[in-house]
């Protein structure tokens, strides 16, 4: 039977490999619409939590995941050893940076290798993971063919970016467009197929380098754009009698050509702090140095840095010494309403803190009740009256849904608000709001 009439009939099997923030939504997709879906990840954890039907990305629903795995459409495995079974099969593991922000491919490589270990002909393979352009040729490529078999006529193999943003309810795995690039045109169009039975749009282009390229660029404007509104932010500190946000704010009502972004302590998560290193790493192979991805990584790694001077400063309008100052973070995953913490500016804030001599920090966040900082585990506080009443200053990192800033910064001493959260509140001399105007 040819692969559309298997994908029609839902009798296609469905492989995905690395079950985390990409591959398990997409698995509980996929295992939804009908089709039987095999999960493999090198962690023996998530594979035993999804086969008891266990949710542990919040952007899935508990009862989806656990009524596909009742129903046997999804389940999960450590190993490659069901791989010939499959018609396709996904990669979405990780694509970290090293010590040196040089791009980390191996887990690309890994699971390569992994597939590689059962290719047949016919099936479908996916890479997903966000890389520089010429992965999925260069690297993904000569792997599969090792077996013998060739691309394009007697497998496929394509590039497809992921694009989900955890935490949101508007644009979800099935609503939100994907862009695909084979490696031949028939990659493009099998890939597309395969991928159209759970996404509603598909954008095929020429390549999986065009596509490959594309991520980037998404990911580089949001970098780029967020480091512009940081630096201005910076300037109306220094400027005073400006606010930022309130100047953001305004030239969003411009109903084109402008597209708002906000400043904040840094950025955060697997992509927009980790993708841009992956071109210029990759355009220096060119002799090409992509001034725009620097500057922009640059404005964005020294926030934590200019927000732990803000916390400093006001800590000097009080006379409390640094060392002994009673310091409470608001909100360490790295944005509002998700438990992501990977990469995260508060967590840099706290650090940077700390290894100034800060010794009385503490934190709370509604969806991280611990996280490790230098080995040392953190429990998140009940954020009550009495708490912020204790506080020399309450540092608000991240805008949870769940804060309230009239009570925050009813109960506080001095607030400095990062995000914009006590937005409206009129008490100067208790606020130091990021972008307003840097204290004396
Ligand atoms: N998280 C996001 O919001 C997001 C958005 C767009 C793109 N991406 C990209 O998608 C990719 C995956 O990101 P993620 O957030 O899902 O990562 P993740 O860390 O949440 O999940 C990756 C999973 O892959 C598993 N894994 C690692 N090596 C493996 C191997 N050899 N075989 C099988 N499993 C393996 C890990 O155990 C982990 O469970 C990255 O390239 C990322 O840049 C992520």
């Amino acid at each position: 039977m040819s692969l559309e009439q298997r994908l029609k009939d839902r009798s296609a099997k469905i492989g995905i490999v690395g079950l985390g923030y990409v591959g398990l939504p997409l698995a509980v997709e996929y295992a939804k619409k009908g089709f039987t879906v095999v999960g493999i990840d090198v962690d023996g954890r998530k594979v035993s939590k999804i086969n008891f039907g266990e949710n542990y990305i919040q952007d899935v629903n508990d009862d989806d995941l656990k009524n596909v795995v009742k129903e046997g459409k999804l389940s999960a495995t450590t190993t490659y050893d069901l791989v010939p079974e499959m018609d396709a099969i996904y990669i979405c593991v990780p694509t970290p940076f090293n010590v040196n922000k040089d791009p980390d491919i191996s887990y690309i490589v890994n699971s390569a290798q992994g597939i590689a270990t059962g290719l047949r002909k016919g099936q479908v393979i996916i890479l997903k993971s966000t890389t520089y352009p010429g992965t999925t040729e260069q690297d993904v490529q000569p792997i599969l063919e090792k077996t013998g078999l060739k691309v394009g006529t007697d497998f496929h193999l394509a590039f497809s970016p992921e694009r989900i943003d955890p935490g949101r309810q508007d644009f979800t795995t099935a609503n939100t467009p994907i862009v695909v690039g084979g490696v031949t045109p028939g990659c493009t169009k099998a890939a597309s197929m395969v991928i159209k039975q759970a996404i509603n749009i598909v954008h095929e282009v020429s390549s999986p380098r065009v596509a490959e390229m594309e991520k980037l660029l998404e990911n580089i404007f949001r970098s780029v754009n967020i480091a512009l509104v940081n630096e201005l932010a910076r300037m109306c500190d220094r400027m005073g009698g400006v606010d930022i946000w309130e100047v953001v704010e305004a030239a969003a009502t411009k109903p084109f050509g402008f597209m708002p972004f906000f400043p904040g302590p840094g950025i955060g998560g697997h992509c927009i702090l980790v993708d841009p290193y992956y071109l210029s790493w990759k355009a220096r192979e060119y002799d090409f140095h992509t001034s725009f991805i620097e500057l922009a990584a640059k404005t964005n790694e020294d926030m934590p840095f200019y927000v732990a001077g803000l916390v400093r400063k006001s800590l000097s309008n009080t006379g409390v010494s640094f060392k002994d100052a009673k310091i409470l973070m608001l909100g360490v995953s790295f944005k509002k309403d998700i438990d992501d913490m990977r990469n995260s500016p508060a967590v840099k804030v706290m650090e940077l803190l700390s290894q100034r001599g800060a010794k009385g920090i503490q934190y709370n966040d509604p969806y991280v009740p611990e996280f490790k900082l230098f080995g040392e585990v953190q429990q998140s506080v009940e954020l009550t009256a009495e708490l912020l009443r204790e506080q020399d200053v309450v540092v608000i990192t991240t805008n949870h849904s769940d804060y309230d800033p009239k009570f925050i910064v009813e109960n506080s001493t001095a607030v400095v608000d990062t995000r914009n959260v006590c937005k409206g509140i009129n008490a100067p001399d208790k606020i130091i709001k990021l972008g307003a105007g840097e204290p004396f």
